[in-house]
Formats: structure tokens, sequence, C-alpha cells
């Protein structure tokens, strides 16, 4: 059997008032008078009131409604009926009702619960309307973003999980037991593979799960996060800057178009502001960056990091993402092409995202000459034998290329208006939480 009904279809017009439908799905919320009861049934496409007068629905039914516990499974049948009180604009007006299975005691209650609680509910927690909310919009996050480079000639490349060497430097590095070869890390970016892939498809992007052992329990950071990295050969900086404009356009453009009245109702998003997400959008050098930080009183002098709370200085002074590019060389991974004009800044980008979200994109241009990029690997005390075939990339016709890293956590963050990260994800994977 296929459920080949629900409620967005029915919410969407497909039928007629008067029509005997069957429904099936989980009780979200009930309130019953003796006489009549009204359930609100939820198949995961939505939710719609099924009203049950004990008088005309058979025994058996009755007690069945009467009985229901929050959360338990059920199959309704019923008249559909015009009911304009509600958002669905339609109820179903019950003459069967059966209980699948259901349990009383669902540890979830319309109340105030604390983040730790829900949290170790996640596998329940997600059937709550916000959180049902958050994963249609990361839904839509992710076929906008599939879109988007399908769309315009880019391949999708996958990258290998488990790695041999560093890509983002050593310090948050999963190592997993790897047979007679010792040991593998768990990826941090599939960046210098699609560095590889770009040379052989000019337009690639890497999609997949990456690892970074942080050991920051912040708001922005997960240990496992999804990442998009588009990579494209004979782009430059400037170009990167192009991409990453119009892209973060698109995908806002996207989930408003699709999810503007969610937005607004059940995540209180302020959607005017993501409305101001639009082309050109501000580019700052690293240097303007921190004077612009300076200025405001805050500790910083050039050189300095852009740690979470600089970030939501600078970022919090512009209605919408402002790019930080040309970032101190010393800050930055190997594999960045310094800058010929000032050889202290990498030719690096940072899309921080405005009203206090801070970096979603890192990317830039990278180092395309065979010796210089030789030396940044030494220099970084990497091992020189995992990066051979990194390296034949300059050896074998090199060309200048570039691109970027979006996390899909933090974007989602951003544009669902969600405090912390650790709501964006399924089920999410940090320092101190493996369960469920
Ligand atoms: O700035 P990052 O470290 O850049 C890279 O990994 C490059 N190799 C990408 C590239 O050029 N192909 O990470 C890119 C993005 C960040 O801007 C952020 O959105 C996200 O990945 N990110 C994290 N998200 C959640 N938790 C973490 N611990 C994250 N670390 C990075
Ligand atoms: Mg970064």
């Amino acid at each position: 059997m296929y459920p080949t009904l629900s409620v967005s279809d029915i919410a969407a017009g497909k039928y007629e008032p008067g029509a005997e439908l069957r429904l099936t799905g989980w009780l979200y919320q009930k309130r019953s008078s003796g006489k009549l009861a009204f359930l609100q049934l939820r198949d995961g496409s939505g939710t719609i009131q099924c009203v049950v007068s004990k008088k005309e629905v058979p025994e058996a039914s009755w007690a069945a409604a009467e009985n229901a516990p929050q959360e338990s499974s059920i199959a309704v049948t019923g008249i559909l009926a015009k009911d304009n009180r509600s958002q669905l604009g339609y109820e179903l007006q019950a003459r069967t009702i059966e209980l699948i299975q259901g349990e009383a005691g669902y540890p979830i209650q319309p109340k105030e619960h604390g983040v730790g609680f829900l949290q170790e509910q996640r596998h329940l927690w997600l059937r709550s309307s916000r959180q049902r909310a958050i994963l249609n919009v990361r839904h839509t996050i992710i076929k906008a973003i599939r879109d988007y480079f399908d769309e315009r000639g880019f391949t999708l490349v996958d990258a290998p999980i488990l790695t041999p060497a560093a890509c983002e430097g050593t310090s948050t590095l999963f190592e997993v037991p790897y047979f007679d070869l010792g040991k593998a890390f768990l990826t941090q970016s599939g960046q210098l593979y699609g560095e590889a892939a770009a040379m052989a498809v000019g337009k690639a992007y890497v999609f997949g799960p990456t690892f970074r052992a942080e050991k920051s329990k912040t708001r922005r950071h997960l240990t496992e996060f999804w990442m998009v990295e588009p990579e494209v050969a004979f782009m430059d900086l400037d170009g990167d800057m192009d991409l990453a404009e119009d892209f973060l356009c698109e995908i806002v453009k996207r989930v408003l178009a699709k999810h503007e009245n969610e937005l607004k109702t059940v995540l209180e998003r302020d959607v005017e502001a993501l409305k101001k997400v639009q082309k050109p959008f501000p580019r700052i050098t690293y240097t303007e960056a921190v004077e612009t930080i300076a200025k405001t009183g805050h500790p910083i002098k050039w050189g300095d990091d852009l740690g979470g709370d600089e970030e939501t200085i600078l970022c919090k002074s512009f209605d919408r993402p402002v790019m930080v590019h040309r970032y101190p060389s010393d800050m930055k991974a190997f594999y960045f092409k310094k800058d010929p004009n000032d050889p202290k800044v990498a030719l690096g980008v940072d899309v921080l995202a405005p009203e206090g979200y801070g970096e979603i994109i890192g990317g830039g241009q990278r180092e395309e000459d065979y010796a210089t990029l030789k030396a940044g690997i030494e220099k970084h005390n990497l091992p020189l034998e995992a990066f051979g075939w990194y390296l034949d990339l300059r050896k074998y016709g090199s060309v200048p290329h570039a691109g970027f890293g979006l996390g899909v956590e933090r974007t989602v963050s951003w544009i669902c208006g969600l405090h912390h990260v650790r709501e964006t994800i399924p089920f999410p994977r940090m320092m101190e939480r493996l369960t469920p």
C-alpha cells in the first residue's frame, strides 16, 4: 500500500467538499466535550481537523477517538467539508476512526521544555510544527543549491569522506583506524578533490557531509555538517565573489517563494530582512573590516582573526550579506593564492550573513604554481607524500581557479532566524552530543 492521499492535496483543492476520504497519520492534538471530539490529524504534509460526533459514528470509533493518546497513529474516514475558520480551509466530518497504535505518556507536551530535554528527544521533537518547518526549509535550500549548479553547467562530483590528510588545519581532524595503512581522517572539506574535478569538467561542485573535531561549544559549530563546494577552472577571486553573491540571492529567493508564510507564522522570521538580500553585496577588505570594528571600540588589530564576536559586530552594520576579502595570508590555509600586489594577504573571501549570523561561506582563489604550493605545504608542516596527487594538478595543465564552501546548517540557521545550529540538522552532532 502506498498512501495516495495527503492533507497537502486537500489544501491544494484536489478534492471537492462532499468527497469521502480516508486519511492516515498521527494525532497531533485533541479536545472533546463528551459529545463532540475534535482531532487534529497530522500526516506529515499538513494538519486537518476531524470532527467526530458521538451519535454519528459507530461506538468503537467514538471509543477510539476518546482513547487515542497524543501522537498515536490513527486512520480516519470522513466527508470533506469547507471550514473557513481553519488555515487549511477544510475539515473532515468523521465517519470512522481507527486507532492503529499508541501509548499514553508522549514525552513532549505543549509547554516549555528545556533545550537539553528536547535534544534528548530529538527523534520525537522533529514532529513539532516548528521542527517540521525547519526540515522543510532545509530541504528547499538543499534543492535550490543543487538546482542552481545543475542549471549552470556544473557537474556534481562526490569527494571521499575517508581521507589521508588535512585540508583545513590539523587541529580539527577526526582520526579513524585504517587497516594496514595506519590511520585515515574524516574529511574536513571536499575542496582538494573538487579542484581535481574542476580540471576534468571545468565547473564542479562537491556536496556532502564534512567533519571538524571542533572543541568549541558555540551556536555556530557542529562536528558534522553539510557543505556545498563549487570549484571553477579559469575563475579568479572576483568571479568567485560574483558567483557567491548570485548563488545566495537565488537561494533566498527560492525559500521566500516557497515558504514565506511558514517563515512568518511558524518560525516568526522577519521576512522583510530576507527580502533585502539583493545584489550587489558590499565587498570590503579584511583591513577595512578591522578598521570598521575598531571604530566601534572593540579591541582589534590587523592580523587578529575575526571570531564570532567580531563577525557579529561587522555584519550588523549591513542589511545584506557582506563579503570580506584579502585576509592576512598567515591566517589562511596552505592552498590560498597570495595577492600578487600585496603578498601579506591571501585571495580569500568570507561571506558573512546579516543580522549577526556571521560567516556562512569561506573560499577564494587557489595557488596554481607548483613550487609556491609545495613550499606552502611544507611551511604548514603537512605530509608532502599525502599531497603528491594534489601537486600533480599544478604540473599537468595548471590554471587559475577558485571556489568556495557554503555551510548548509549556518545558512538554514540564518534563513530560518534560529538562535543555534543544533535545530538546523535532523540529528546534530556536537562535542557533547552523539545521541539520538
Ligand atoms: O571556511 P571553511 O573552513 O572553508 C573550507 O572548508 C574551504 N575548503 C571551502 C572551499 O573553499 N571549498 O568552511 C566553509 C563553511 C563555513 O563558512 C561555514 O559555513 C561552514 O563551512 N562551517 C561550519 N558549519 C558548522 N559547523 C562547523 N564546525 C563549521 N565549520 C565550517
Ligand atoms: Mg572559514
